[in-house]
């Protein structure tokens, strides 16, 4: 087994090789000279030895001693990853349909709102700083340009949800979100999933209030408990009326990853505790070769969808839950519980209001 590393080194070698043609192919292009030495004949060295200059990393752990707050944020995100997540597995770099986005060369690369190219090499850093910041020479972002080695450059676009789109667009989150209220009242991606926290950017660096690289999501109870909205009560006659509204998210819920499912359980027992009525309402979308066909039950940012079932008992309760499963085929009871209400059932016919137990 010593061919593995043989065949690494050299592939390493001719990767620094055309990489230090590249750059001073850019900088031809652009009119300069390359500045000092070239990417590939730099000693490597420590971070703080190592001159401005154009672009030379060839791996987000370059990153980490100058940007260590930030990465630490980003090894514990999904974009980190996105190549061997479970269940995920398109651990195979020949499942082209998979990598363009799952372990993709740098988005502006091919520009914003364009499908990555393959990155062709290591696959499992998923989607990482390089991936989102790097353009030809430089780290863009949304800072004023200064002089480091990763060669920091402002680009605006990287406080717009923009810089989302090429991963996300084919996913639909990115229409969904321009037709919604939240688009309307100026809230990018970023906003809802990049939540401001007080640290360095810079290791050693002075704190400010910036953006975190660690995104909300589905996977926090409390991102769930914001996006959707659950009433509940008793009307006329003898019926109870469930609804449930996309209140916070920019988009549909559950996301078009067809696996996910979030659904309301309404269940009517009688004053013994015994069960008389169970109805069960899905939320999910549908398998991309089926959408043509199968209507999606997914939730429009902004959507209320209500039901009404009749009581069936004289005396007893309601209770109503809403469960979310980030794997649809996995049974109800090990889903996570968003939220319960329970509404108490009398004879009188009388409309009780609900006793919230958020
Ligand atoms: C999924 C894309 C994505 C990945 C991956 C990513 N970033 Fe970012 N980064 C952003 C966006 C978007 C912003 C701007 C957020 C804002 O201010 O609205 C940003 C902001 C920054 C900033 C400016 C912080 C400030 O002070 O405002 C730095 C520095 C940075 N990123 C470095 C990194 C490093 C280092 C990594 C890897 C450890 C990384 N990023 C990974 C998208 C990404
Ligand atoms: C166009 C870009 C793109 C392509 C191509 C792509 N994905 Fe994704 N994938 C994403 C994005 C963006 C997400 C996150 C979206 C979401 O969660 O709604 C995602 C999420 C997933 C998830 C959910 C992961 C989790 O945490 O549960 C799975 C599974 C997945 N992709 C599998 C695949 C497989 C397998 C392929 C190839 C057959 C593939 N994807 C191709 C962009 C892509
Ligand atoms: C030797 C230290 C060092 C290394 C290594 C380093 N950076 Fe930086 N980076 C800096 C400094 C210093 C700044 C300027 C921060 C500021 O303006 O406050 C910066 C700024 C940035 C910015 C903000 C750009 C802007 O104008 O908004 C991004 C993005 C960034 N770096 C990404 C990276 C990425 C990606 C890597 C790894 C491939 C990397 N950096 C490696 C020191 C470094
Ligand atoms: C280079 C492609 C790419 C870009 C650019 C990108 N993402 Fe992603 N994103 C992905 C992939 C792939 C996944 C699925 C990761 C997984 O779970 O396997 C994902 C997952 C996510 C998730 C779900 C996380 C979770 O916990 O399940 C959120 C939220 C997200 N991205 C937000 C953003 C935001 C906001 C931006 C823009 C600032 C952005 N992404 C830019 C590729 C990208
Ligand atoms: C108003 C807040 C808000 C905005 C704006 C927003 N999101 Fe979300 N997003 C949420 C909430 C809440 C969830 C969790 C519920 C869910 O899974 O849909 C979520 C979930 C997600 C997921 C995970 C879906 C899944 O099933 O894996 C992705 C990916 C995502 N958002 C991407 C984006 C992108 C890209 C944008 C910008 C176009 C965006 N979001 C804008 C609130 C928001």
């Amino acid at each position: 087994m010593r061919l593995a590393p043989l065949l690494r080194w050299t592939a390493i070698l001719l990767l620094s090789g055309a990489l230090a043609s590249w750059v001073y192919a850019v900088h031809r292009l652009a009119g300069r000279p390359p500045g000092g030495p070239s990417a590939a004949s730099r000693p490597a060295a420590r971070p703080e030895a190592i001159a401005p200059g154009p672009f030379a990393f060839r791996s987000n752990e370059e990153c980490e001693p100058c940007h260590r707050e930030i990465y630490e944020e980003w090894v514990d995100d999904q974009h980190a990853l996105a190549w061997f997540n479970e269940p995920l597995l398109p651990q195979d770099p020949l499942r082209v349909e998979c990598n363009n986005c799952h372990a993709p060369r740098p988005v502006l690369e091919t520009g914003i709102e364009a499908l990555p190219v393959i990155r062709g090499e290591r696959f499992e850093e998923g989607v990482g700083c390089i991936e989102c910041h790097r353009n030809g020479g430089h780290a863009e972002g949304p800072l004023p340009s200064a002089e480091a080695p990763c060669n920091p450059r402002r680009n605006p676009a990287f406080t717009g949800s923009a810089i989302c789109a090429s991963c996300h667009a084919p996913h639909g989150a990115i229409d969904e979100w321009r037709g919604s209220a939240w688009a309307a009242k100026g809230y990018t991606c970023q906003a809802c999933h990049m939540p401001l926290v007080d640290a360095p950017s810079v290791t050693s660096g002075p704190v400010r209030r910036r953006r975190s690289h660690r995104m909300r999501s589905q996977r926090d109870p409390e991102v769930l408990r914001e996006a959707v909205r659950l009433e509940a009560r008793l009307v006329e006659p003898r019926e109870v009326e469930v609804s449930l509204t996309n209140a916070g998210a920019g988009h549909s819920v559950p996301g078009e990853i067809s696996n996910r499912e979030l659904f309301v359980r309404t269940v009517v027992t009688d004053a013994a505790g015994r069960e008389v009525a169970r109805h069960r309402e899905s939320f999910q979308a549908v398998r991309r070769e089926q959408r043509a066909s199968v209507p999606s039950t997914q939730l429009r940012s902004g959507e209320t969808r209500t039901f009404r079932y009749a009581l069936g008992a004289e005396r007893g309760k309601v209770t109503v839950s809403v469960g979310y499963k980030l794997l649809a085929h996995i049974p109800d009871e090990r889903s996570v519980l968003v939220w319960r209400e329970e509404i108490a059932v009398r004879p009188d016919r009388e409309t009780q209001p609900a006793l919230d137990a958020r």
